[in-house]
């Protein structure tokens, strides 16, 4: 890659004087430089976004369609080429790469097809001689700050959505992962966005978020990342009483009940646990097995463990290694607590052989509820098992935490799905699945996992602002 990215103003690519090297995390290679934005190009991005929003609002949604699915088509063509980007700056498998292209580019094309469905509501009147109604405006100016871990469908799923409201995007992406994104800004301008409706910023975490937060200019804030991240946005953004959507940590159950079948809760498990080695907020984070079956279910999971390939997310790994050494050093802090409090390793638990950001896939037995891996999502490979006895023993542990988005739960027992659904505080559920992730799910969760949903037949609503009118017509 011999290309030094800058920020996309207006249309144009900016290049200041400061630097950020973005690395391979399989080893640490710097991969390209980023010229990084400083506070007066932030500034500048947001005051083009103004102008970008106000001739984009006038544009029809047909033509906001039509320039959407000309975006989507330019994703598709570059699959190969994105995905293989992902996977540099990540470090995630290129055959789950693969995936988040396809993933990211469907929110793409199911915003461009809801851009013509913007739907308002006519009343008939109690009163006679009046009408009721109400009408649907874009929100206005919208600031996306999206994270490392799927560095293209996360921007896709804000972006897409937001514009084909009719708003105008100012996009920070993760300083661990701008290259998907800033290439996603060169697609744009081929695709026909015209200038100032999707701007790019890069750089220093904090300083943008606050420009971005506390800026009159912008309408909305939609961000997924850490709930600490979010609390302070929220907070910043109050000065301006801005419209938020959050989407932020999780700390998933997955719960394998007495009936459930076993060899397909253990490929649902391997998929919602392993995906991006851990590294997702939907992610299984503790392992809830009834009695009945652990033996059984946790020596097929060894089965499984070892045979899972660990190594570069370029050769057909399965799992690649960690994006930060602060990830890295999470992990073994959960590990070491655990097994200081009584908890039993009986897989892994070391960083691996291959040395660098890789960590062993780690299944460890004897957690109790106040042990860092049952509290905290642990955005690694580590499995904390745990077994129960009962439906509501299960269901009040699922819930012990603060997070509350993602739940799975494998049973053939109709009751117990209904149970589930309405006792587990989570926003999104896979019943006999580990796979949730698709364009059509209202993606979002409760507690401190966030507010509000992105994607779904509702995609645009984030995106809007609904005004009511009574209109005396006698
Ligand atoms: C996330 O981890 O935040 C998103 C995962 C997904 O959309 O599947």
């Amino acid at each position: 890659m011999k290309k030094i990215y800058g920020s996309l103003i207006h249309g144009k690519w900016i290049k200041g004087s400061n630097f950020l090297n973005v690395s391979n995390p399989f080893n640490n290679k710097t991969i390209t430089k980023i010229s990084t934005s400083n506070i007066t190009q932030t500034i500048e991005a947001i005051k083009s976004c103004q102008l970008g929003f106000k001739s984009w609002s006038k544009y029809s949604a047909k033509d906001r369609s039509e320039i959407l699915k000309n975006f989507y088509s330019l994703v598709k063509k570059h699959r190969t080429k994105i995905a293989e980007i992902i996977t540099l700056e990540s470090g995630k498998p290129i055959q789950e790469s693969i995936v988040e292209v396809d993933y990211g580019a469907s929110f793409i094309e199911w915003s461009a097809e809801q851009a013509l469905r913007i739907k308002s509501d006519i009343f008939e009147s109690p009163e006679s001689g009046k009408k009721l109604f109400t009408i649907r405006n874009p929100i206005g100016v919208v600031a996306a700050i999206t994270p490392w871990n799927f560095p293209l469908a996360m921007v896709t799923r804000k972006v897409s959505s937001a514009v084909a409201a009719g708003c105008a995007v100012i996009l920070k992406p993760s300083e661990l992962t701008p290259i998907t994104a800033l290439e996603l800004g060169f697609l744009s301008l081929e695709a026909g966005f015209p200038p100032g409706v999707f701007n790019i910023v890069n750089g220093e975490p904090k300083m943008i978020g606050k420009v971005l937060s506390t800026n009159p200019m912008i309408k909305k804030i939609t961000f997924t990342g850490s709930t600490e991240v979010g609390k302070l946005l929220m907070k910043n953004s109050s000065s301006t009483v801005k419209n938020i959507s959050l989407e932020l940590g999780g700390n998933a159950p997955f719960i394998v009940f007495s009936d459930a079948d076993l060899d397909a809760a253990l490929n649902g498990f391997m998929m919602a646990k392993f995906r991006n080695a851990g590294q997702t907020c939907i992610s299984a984070n503790r392992l809830f097995v009834h009695k009945s079956v652990s033996n059984i279910f946790t020596s097929k999971l060894l089965e499984r463990l070892k045979k899972l390939k660990v190594g570069d997310g370029m050769k057909g790994s399965d799992i690649g290694p960690l994006i930060s050494n602060e990830a890295l050093k999470k992990v073994i802090n959960h590990v070491s607590d655990a097994k200081k409090n009584g908890a039993k390793i009986l897989f892994g638990g070391n960083k691996h052989k291959l040395g660098g950001l890789f960590f062993e896939p780690t299944l460890i037995s004897n957690v109790k509820k106040k042990m860092k891996v049952f509290q905290k999502e642990n955005f690694g490979p580590i499995i904390p098992l745990i077994e129960f006895d009962s439906d509501d023993e299960v269901i009040n542990m699922s819930n012990e935490t603060n997070y509350g988005l993602a739940a799975y739960f494998y049973t053939k027992n109709s009751t117990t799905i209904w149970k589930n659904l309405n006792n587990l505080d989570y926003g999104m559920f896979g019943i006999n699945s580990g796979k949730i992730s698709t364009y059509l799910n209202p993606f979002g969760g409760l507690k401190e996992s966030g507010i509000g949903r992105e994607g779904s037949l509702q995609c645009l609503d984030p995106f809007l602002e609904t005004k009511f009118a009574l209109w005396n017509y006698d």
